[in-house]
């Protein structure tokens, strides 16, 4: 379940961490680590002219990864946050990385429950479920996975109202069951978007958000190099900044102060192919 999050001790003042996503699944994340280090700006990238992400070939969403990356290695963030599981799925490998970065393949791993717990399922997009990288990379694990790409084109619309959803989760409900597992990785940001429709319709199931994960190793990075920041204490030099590639359904800067209470000072619509060139 997710965590609630108290700030941490002192500031990061002048610091900046970067979160990307096909769209609004990293908001939640991008709040929580902007409460939980009281001065860090967020630069947050939405691909929304070329989400989702979830159907696509992985070979395309690893180029938009890259891409992303040498947009967050331009603003010049300390640590960027792959806030999307399909996109993290096709990540470059650690040491190919331009930039610190906190990918939701590792964010999983920080909140698994005991080998022992018994199976596990594991919810996600096509291309997440299909990548075979989450069970390969933890495979101790006795892993149940299973695809949801409809009920995650509303929950990346954040929309657990739609008349469809109930049905959806209905169906989840009983794969879950005759499935025996008991704890469910949600490997999708989307669904911390619609995380209190899923906890009511899955009642005897841990869900296991990874955003508390991809919180805490945001944490590792910036921590050792917290005291350097406080001892020259500038003041946070920028807000925090939305940068986006086309429409979205949603109003991102509205959903993220009313729902998230994350304030942009900017919002850029850009052209990611650009970082090619
Ligand atoms: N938030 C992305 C993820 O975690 C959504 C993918 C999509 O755009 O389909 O996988």
């Amino acid at each position: 379940m997710t965590a609630e999050y108290t700030p941490a001790e002192g500031s990061f003042r002048g610091r900046a961490v970067g979160v990307f996503d096909a769209g609004i699944g990293g908001l939640p994340i991008a709040r929580a680590v902007a409460s939980c280090l009281p001065g860090v700006a967020i630069s947050y990238l939405a691909d929304s002219g070329r989400r989702p992400y979830g159907p696509q070939p992985g070979a395309t969403v690893a180029r938009y990864v890259r891409q992303a990356e040498r947009f967050f290695a331009g603003q010049g963030v300390d640590v960027w946050v792959i806030a999307c599981n399909t996109a993290s799925v096709v990540a470059p490998a650690t040491d190919e990385r331009l930039v610190p970065c906190v990918d939701m393949v590792e964010a999983v791993g920080r909140v698994l429950p005991p080998t022992t717990a018994g199976r596990v399922a594991l919810l996600g997009t096509t291309g997440t479920i299909v990548s075979g990288v989450i069970p390969r990379g933890y495979p101790d694990h006795d892993w149940v996975p299973i695809p949801t790409e409809a009920l995650l084109r509303h929950a990346e619309q954040g929309d657990a109202s739609a008349p469809a959803v109930p049905g959806l989760l209905l169906r989840l409900r009983d794969e879950l069951d005759e499935s025996g597992a008991k704890h469910a990785v949600l490997a999708c940001t989307d669904y911390t978007c619609i995380l209190p429709a899923m906890v009511d319709a899955l009642p005897g199931i841990a869900l296991l958000d990874p955003l508390d994960g991809a919180v805490r190793a945001v944490r590792d990075i910036i921590r050792p190099t917290a005291t350097d920041a406080m001892t020259t204490a500038a003041p946070a030099s920028r807000g925090h900044e939305l940068a986006v590639t086309g429409h979205h359904p949603v109003d991102i800067p509205a959903l993220a102060r009313e729902t998230y209470g994350l304030e942009f000072t900017t919002t850029v619509t850009i052209n990611l192919d650009r970082t090619e060139s």
